[in-house]
């Protein structure tokens, strides 16, 4: 049996990632960089890639993300869970983020004033398109104009692998890592030799013992 409840925002897991971005005050001058937590998060368009984060008018990276129409979309990996979860918590108002966490901003590839993080894995230059308010959160939607990988996880026929990146998720207000490989795009239907050369084989261990 299933209890149907009140309508909320169920949909489990999300990504969650790190949005950067930067603004400049009344007199024009360049402001901190800063870091929100962002669980709103999604891709809405393949060409041109887009994407979308949604955003309460009360974050300052609302205001910020507003003047310079721009922001970059940082993954988070384990090793970052902690920062991600503090840029969700602290504001950029009242401190520097990067300087707490230890994070450096560096040139994001494409644009003028946001940065990307340069320890996040995968940071993704996005130039805003349209801002929707849609009650309590503005869904700010992008263009991807840029996306950056640490060469860590590119292999040497070019192939991203972010299998290695440890990326986490976000359920229910819990992060977890990723687990296991299930499958891949189309795997239900694949043939058994791309099965066997994209899946690792099973219970590989027992086999090994029961041939001795
Ligand atoms: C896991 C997590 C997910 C969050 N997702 C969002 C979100 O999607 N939209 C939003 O406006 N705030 C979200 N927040 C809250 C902001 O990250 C938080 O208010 C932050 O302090 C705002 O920073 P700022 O004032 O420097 O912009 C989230 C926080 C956490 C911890």
């Amino acid at each position: 049996m299933k209890i149907t409840m009140s309508p909320s925002t169920m949909l489990n897991p999300v990504p969650v990632v790190m949005v950067s971005c930067a603004g400049q005050d009344a007199s024009k001058e360049y402001m901190r960089p800063n870091i929100i937590t962002v669980a709103w998060a999604g891709t809405v368009n393949s060409e041109p890639p887009m994407v979308s984060v949604s955003i309460r008018k009360s974050r300052h990276s609302h205001s910020l993300i507003t003047q310079t129409q721009e922001f970059v979309i940082n993954l988070v990996t384990e090793d970052l869970a902690k920062a991600c979860d503090y840029c969700g918590v602290r504001s950029g108002a009242n401190e520097d983020k990067f300087n707490e966490m230890n994070l450096h901003p560096i040139e994001a590839p494409g644009l003028k004033y946001a940065p990307q993080i340069q320890e996040s894995p995968v940071s993704i230059s996005c130039k805003l398109r349209d801002i929707v308010e849609l009650g309590s959160h503005d869904m700010f939607l992008a263009e991807v104009v840029a996306v950056s990988v640490d060469d860590k996880y590119i292999d040497d026929k070019g192939k991203i692998c972010l299998e290695h990146a440890k990326l986490i998720t976000y359920s229910h207000g819990e992060y977890y890592g990723l687990g296991k490989l299930l499958g891949f795009f189309g795997y239900s239907v694949a043939s058994k030799k791309a099965l066997a050369r994209r899946m690792p084989k099973k219970n590989s261990n027992k086999s090994k013992k029961s041939n001795k």
